[in-house]
């Protein structure tokens, strides 16, 4: 018996890190997941986890394409007639200190990490609404809340996901569907691995627990906001940074 089994959930941005990680294990605990992102090695990371077992396809998606969400959830509800949760982990960033920083860069992040859950929160609203029940779980960040030198933007927009998380989770409520968000720490992904050596080895120093966490650390996080158990707790963001910011 999986934690999710006979559910269908979207994950963006299940290409690669995080988002990953979350696809196998959703996988592992029985539902069915529709892997978006823009990068074609979702296709073989999608492959990957049906090899042992999972059901799992690629859509290929473009999460700021209006046309690009609603004709991927069209065809989802084609063929499994719901949604039940959706997972907005896609995300990027652009650094850069903010004298510095192009509207290009600001513009890029704010769309891909903000505007963004407009467009694919409305697609899956009304199917959920209409099952009466949703999970909808989105991906802030600790420096959403901490702030960090050269991420203004980046920061904006995951300090943005959590207010629209505490705020839509007072409009869907009464559907059954509850929105929450989760704050990864230091998590190692392809993003992480592009920081200086410096940056990373002075961010693990200040982790209690001692090291970085993993892709399979925030899928298990995911889950547990993503199981029909914590159908009581909605509007909040849950930190998970091994102790890095105490909330
Ligand atoms: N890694 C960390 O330490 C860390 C910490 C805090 C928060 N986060 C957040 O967790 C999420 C996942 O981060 P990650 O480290 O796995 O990053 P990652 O760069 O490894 O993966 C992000 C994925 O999102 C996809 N993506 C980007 N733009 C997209 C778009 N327009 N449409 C569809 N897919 C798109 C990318 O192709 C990629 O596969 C992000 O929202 C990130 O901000 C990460």
């Amino acid at each position: 018996m999986g934690r999710l089994d006979g559910q269908v959930a979207i994950i963006t941005g299940g290409a690669r890190g995080i988002g990953e990680g979350i696809c196998e294990i959703f996988c592992n605990e029985g539902a069915t997941v529709a892997l978006w992102d823009v990068l074609e090695i979702g296709d073989s990371t999608a492959n990957r986890i049906s090899s042992k077992g999972g059901s799992i396809f690629f859509q290929k998606v473009n999460i700021t394409s209006k046309n690009e969400v609603e004709e991927a959830v069209k065809e989802i509800i084609i063929k499994y007639k719901k949604i039940d949760i959706l997972i907005n982990n896609a995300g990027v960033i652009r650094d850069r200190s903010f004298m510095k920083m192009s509207q290009q860069e600001w513009d890029t992040v704010i769309n891909i990490n903000l505007n963004s859950l407009y467009i694919t929160t409305k697609a899956v609203l009304p199917y959920m609404k209409e099952a009466g029940y949703g999970r909808i779980i989105s991906a802030s960040s600790i420096n959403g809340f901490q702030g960090a030198f050269g991420q203004v933007n980046y920061a904006a927009t995951k300090a943005g996901v959590s207010g629209f998380t505490r705020a839509l989770c007072k409009e869907v409520g009464r559907y059954g569907i509850t929105v929450n968000a989760v704050a990864p720490g230091f998590i190692k992904s392809e993003m992480s691995d592009s920081m200086p050596d410096e940056v990373i080895k002075s961010s693990i120093a200040m982790i209690p627990v001692g090291r970085i966490g993993s892709a399979e650390d925030m899928g298990y996080t995911y889950l547990f906001l993503a199981s029909k158990e914590a159908g009581f707790i909605s509007g909040t963001t849950l930190h998970a940074n091994g102790g890095a910011m105490p909330t």
